[in-house]
């Protein structure tokens, strides 16, 4: 039986100023209606699967609770971070609560910062990669990339197997060189950060390649104290965590990859210039969200929250205003708005 893993304690800081430490972008609508956490559980409804786990900060555990109330999502089992240690911990937690109370599920892990518009397509390679699971594999969708991003994971394909192809070679985010190889190689898919494999087989794996994040993380779920909805954790041990993503953790080192090809609208919301990419566009190329009014402007993204906004004369830019920030890029450098969060960090 799946058992879908929704990883939510990112800090999507490359959507400052609207996505903040408080209210990181998986917590935040992109379309106006549902939270991008609301949309991950709607993309599962129509599978078969058991009771799914979220797992997120501590500090977003009202945040999280009230958006699970409000769309009526019964059931889930909220585990706590009281640190955040990377993805690989935040699985290995999840993956041995998941033993506890249901054997060996097959964990479905999914990003709660994801779009997908085609859910059927989405469905069906969940299919495909639960069969491949049940083998044992450790299996990842695989996305057919457009451009030498070097924010990815690249998958070298191998041979063909069943709906999937085993994976010669991982690179968790290559520079920017090595991506545009792989472009052009042809054979090259993008990590699309969503894993399929049985609770067992991640917990040998990690075992395995990353022994301290599991020795850590089975000492800090022994005893788990679990209050109203949230499942609390061993915060002195878990703090003592080494920090590490499962794709550098694990999917780079193992032998057991398998790669199900993915072709669904898939988007990471990673920057402004992501969102720009998959919204519906004016006539001359813009996107506005708010109180906007332009002259002259083309290609660009801009978003009023608090004010209104105007622009003249302006090409492939992102403008993004809040109450209290305001951003102004050029489009094709809004990937360095993450320097400008660190560089707010570090001055206080
Ligand atoms: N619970 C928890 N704890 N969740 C976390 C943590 C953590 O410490 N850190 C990150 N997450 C969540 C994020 O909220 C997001 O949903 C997901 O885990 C992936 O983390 P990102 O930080 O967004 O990873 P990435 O985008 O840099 O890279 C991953 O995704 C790419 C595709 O979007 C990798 O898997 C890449 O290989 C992949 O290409
Ligand atoms: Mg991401």
């Amino acid at each position: 039986m799946i058992l879908p893993i929704i990883m939510a304690g990112g800090s999507g800081t490359r959507l400052w100023p609207l996505s903040r430490q408080l209210f990181p972008k998986q917590f935040l609508s992109i379309n106006g209606k549902r939270s991008m956490l609301q949309d991950t559980f709607f993309r599962i409804n129509e599978l078969d699967h058991l009771a799914p786990i979220i797992i997120c900060n501590e500090e977003h555990r009202f945040v999280v609770a009230e958006q699970l109330r409000t769309e009526e999502i019964n059931g889930c089992n909220i585990i706590l971070e009281p640190v955040g240690r990377n993805t690989a911990p935040a699985i290995a937690l999840a993956a041995f609560q998941a033993i506890k109370t249901n054997q060996d599920p097959l964990l479905l892990v999914l990003a709660a910062d994801h779009v997908i518009k085609d859910k059927m397509a989405f469905n069906k390679a969940v299919e495909s990669a639960s069969i491949l699971a049940l083998k044992n594999y450790m299996v990842t969708f695989g996305i057919k990339p457009t451009s030498p991003e070097t924010g990815y994971g690249y998958i070298k394909a191998g041979q063909s197997e069943g709906s999937g192809y085993f994976v010669e070679k991982f690179v968790e985010k290559p520079n920017s060189d090595t991506a545009k190889k792989y472009i052009a190689s042809g054979n090259h898919y993008w990590n699309s950060g969503m894993f399929m494999f049985k609770a067992s087989k991640f917990l040998n794996e990690l075992e395995q390649y990353a022994p301290e994040i599991y020795n850590t993380c089975k000492q800090a779920t022994d005893v788990l104290k679990v209050d109203a909805d949230f499942i609390r954790i061993n915060q002195q041990i878990f703090e003592t965590c080494p920090s590490d993503s499962i794709d550098y953790a694990v999917m780079e080192k193992t032998s057991k990859a398998m790669v199900v090809p993915l072709d669904a609208q898939w988007s990471d919301i990673g920057s402004w210039s992501a969102l720009w990419d998959i919204e519906a566009k004016d006539a001359h190329g813009n996107v506005c969200h708010g109180d906007v009014v332009n002259i002259d402007t083309n290609n660009s993204y801009i978003k009023a929250v608090d004010k209104l906004v105007t622009t003249i004369g302006l090409n492939d830019v992102v403008v993004v205003e809040t109450k209290d920030a305001i951003l102004v890029s050029k489009k094709s450098e809004v990937q360095k708005v993450k320097s400008i969060v660190e560089k707010l960090r570090q001055d206080g």
